[in-house]
């Protein structure tokens, strides 16, 4: 059993999104622990992008992420960090497959609906930005 974070980043919010894309997570089997609707601070978006802080977008990055609500979940599964991975897509929308959260929503990198971690590290960095222990609901 394995548990990955999931945003629904701040254009799959305001294209009323939200219940698409949580739809095709609970269908693959991926069970939702943790959920909630915020907007991010800018502090938050430094430590959930700071492993590309030296990239040539990451202020880009930040400034998308703190653009508007987005959805954080928490989703719990068998291998759930790939399974979101596959159902997210490739990373840039224009490129990804057509069944795809990206392929069917998104035309670029730069706005691309969602994130989902990388592996289990990223998760364990990532998720405490997010949420607190208690909001993990173990059923
Ligand atoms: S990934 O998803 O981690 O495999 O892809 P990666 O290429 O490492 O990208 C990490 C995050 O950076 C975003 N990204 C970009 N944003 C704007 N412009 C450019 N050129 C760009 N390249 C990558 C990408 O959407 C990833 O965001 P998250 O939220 O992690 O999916």
């Amino acid at each position: 059993m394995e548990r990955t974070l999931v945003l629904i980043k701040p254009d799959g919010v305001k294209r009323h999104l939200i219940g698409n894309i949580i739809e095709r997570f609970e269908n693959k089997g991926l069970k939702i622990v943790s959920l909630k609707l915020m907007k991010v601070s800018d502090d938050k978006a430094r430590q959930h992008y700071s492993v590309h802080s030296m990239k040539p977008f990451f202020e880009g990055l930040v400034s998308y992420l703190t653009s508007g609500p987005i959805v954080a979940l928490i989703l719990e599964g068998d291998n759930a960090i790939i399974s979101c991975r596959n159902l997210a897509g490739a990373t840039d929308g224009s490129a990804a497959a057509a069944g795809t959260i990206r392929g069917d929503f998104s035309l670029n990198i730069e706005e691309n609906i969602v994130h989902a971690s990388d592996s289990p590290e990223s998760f364990n960095h990532e998720y405490k930005i997010f949420f607190n222990e208690n909001e993990i609901m173990d059923y």
